[in-house]
């Protein structure tokens, strides 16, 4: 017999005779005769109730033990159901315990705190919770996919191991075989890199923007999805040591038609989260986040609105607050500049953009006022920043002196400079970060909980 998912057999639209159902115990209760056993197999928020009669040979000895957390198999008939609360349940012809879980399995009934549940990221995903995050989180990956694809977007897989430093944060975790005992010295000191596996510094990426310039200026629209790294010893429910970025990068674009793109981008994934993971999103708005649904009916409402940085600075000096941090033209605007903004003062996701040159990296396309460049981040409500993007510097003059003031060499970006030599076009992309999109469309207010295993200063558990 083939395996009825649960989600299938809820949405049954009649009886079935006989069907085979595996999962796991959420609860059981037993009652004269028979056990009601509440059955997930992770397809679902719901699980679906099982009646286990006592008349099954292995009720006493196996059935009525069977804790919560136990692998079940389950035969049986898809009846209408007599209780309320649900439309079906399943009467059980035979049920086989394949696998025990006994009282110290740590995931019971009651409700867990987020802290207590990280620290058991190996069953987590069998929680409500993170079984929605979880399904939302695969549903969105899809939808990303499927959105540049329509588009005609080439899909281009950059390295996850790389010699530059995209941001120039210098937040780069190193890769190398060297012996950290005992390295091989360079002549002027410290250990020699050039004798290491690659011949050279080599690190894990902080962004695939770099390479996927270069498809972008010979496929015209590309975009990235992968895992990025940032050893950013920053401790906030924002910022993780590996998250996921998408990039997509066009040829013959401005900051203007990227805007545009982010804009769609996003309304697209909050429309298919909503469409295709509307039970998800039903319980993140019940026990995460009661504004979340509002929230979202409102993202996809209206347009976002955009914001030169140097009016963001004149909205933030007129809003007569007393700043953790100043707000000063020149200076980075800080999460609580960001939440004011999208959250008070715009009431909506803004993009913001023509940050002063000084704040960003060597490749953002300079102003003609020569003390601006054309970045952009896209700021929403509850988070802050979640799109970082830009038109790049396409004219070879003008990227060489970038490059100097950021004191970076013309060896190490041969290639990157040569875009600009042969057959140069403007042209302009973003990064999305992946997790603090999810964290927007689930109310999940800390990023550890939105990625499968966390990784962040002090902790690469499991
Ligand atoms: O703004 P960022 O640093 O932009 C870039 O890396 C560009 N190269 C992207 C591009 O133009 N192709 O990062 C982009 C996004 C941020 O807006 C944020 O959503 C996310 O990546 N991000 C992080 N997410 C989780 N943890 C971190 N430590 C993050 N750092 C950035
Ligand atoms: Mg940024």
């Amino acid at each position: 017999m083939i395996r009825t998912l649960v989600k299938d057999a809820l949405a049954a639209a009649a009886p079935i005779d006989a069907l085979l159902l595996q999962g796991w115990v959420r609860t059981r209760r037993d009652a004269k005769g028979f056990s009601f056993i509440e059955l997930n197999d992770g397809s679902g928020l719901k699980g679906i109730q099982i009646i286990a009669p006592a008349t099954l040979p292995n009720y006493a000895t196996e059935i009525a033990r069977a804790h919560t957390g136990a692998a079940l198999e389950v035969r049986g008939r898809l009846v209408a159901s007599q209780g309320q609360g649900q439309k079906w349940e399943v009467v059980a012809d035979a049920i086989t315990v394949v696998g025990e879980a006994d009282a110290t399995y740590p995931l019971q009934k009651k409700g867990h705190t987020l802290e207590f549940l990280r620290e058991i990221a190996h069953l987590r995903p069998r929680s409500n919770l993170f079984g929605a995050v979880f399904r939302v989180r695969s549903r969105l990956a899809y939808a990303i996919h499927q959105f540049f694809q329509q588009k005609g977007f080439v899909y281009v897989q950059t390295p996850i191991i790389t010699a530059s430093d995209c941001e120039g944060a210098g937040e780069l975790f190193r890769v190398t075989t060297l012996d950290p005992v005992r390295p091989p010295l360079a002549a002027e000191g410290g250990a020699d890199f050039q004798q290491d596996f690659f011949g050279r510094k080599a690190y894990l990426t902080v962004s695939g923007q770099l390479e996927a310039e270069i498809f972008a200026c010979a496929l015209s629209n590309v975009y990235t999805f992968g895992p990025t790294f940032r050893a950013e010893n920053s401790n906030t429910s924002r910022h993780a040591a590996e998250f996921w970025m998408i990039e997509p990068e066009m040829a013959f674009c401005d900051l203007r038609g990227n805007m545009d793109l982010a804009e769609e981008f996003v309304k697209h994934l909050v429309r298919d989260a909503r469409e295709h993971c509307a039970a998800d999103l039903e319980f993140f708005g019940r026990l995460v986040d009661k504004e979340l649904s509002a929230r979202l009916d409102f993202v996809l409402e209206r347009p976002f609105q955009r914001c030169p940085y140097t009016e963001a600075i004149e909205i933030l000096g007129r809003a007569g607050r007393s700043w953790e941090h100043p707000v000063q033209w020149g200076e980075n605007l800080q999460s609580e500049h960001e939440r004011y903004l999208a959250e008070e003062h715009f009431k909506c996701p803004v993009t913001v953009f023509d940050y002063p040159r000084q704040l960003k990296p060597f490749y953002m396309r300079v102003n003609d006022d020569g003390r601006t460049v054309r970045a952009m981040d896209l700021l929403v409500p509850g988070i802050g920043e979640i799109i970082g993007g830009s038109q790049r510097e396409e004219r070879l003059a003008v990227l060489r002196e970038n490059m100097a003031q950021h004191q970076l060499s013309e060896k190490d970006y041969w290639w990157y400079l040569d875009l600009r030599r042969y057959g140069t076009v403007p042209h302009a992309g973003f990064g999305l970060g992946f997790e603090r999109l999810l964290m927007f469309v689930t109310g999940v207010g800390n990023i550890r909980d939105v990625i499968p295993f966390a990784r962040t200063p002090g902790s690469a558990e499991f």
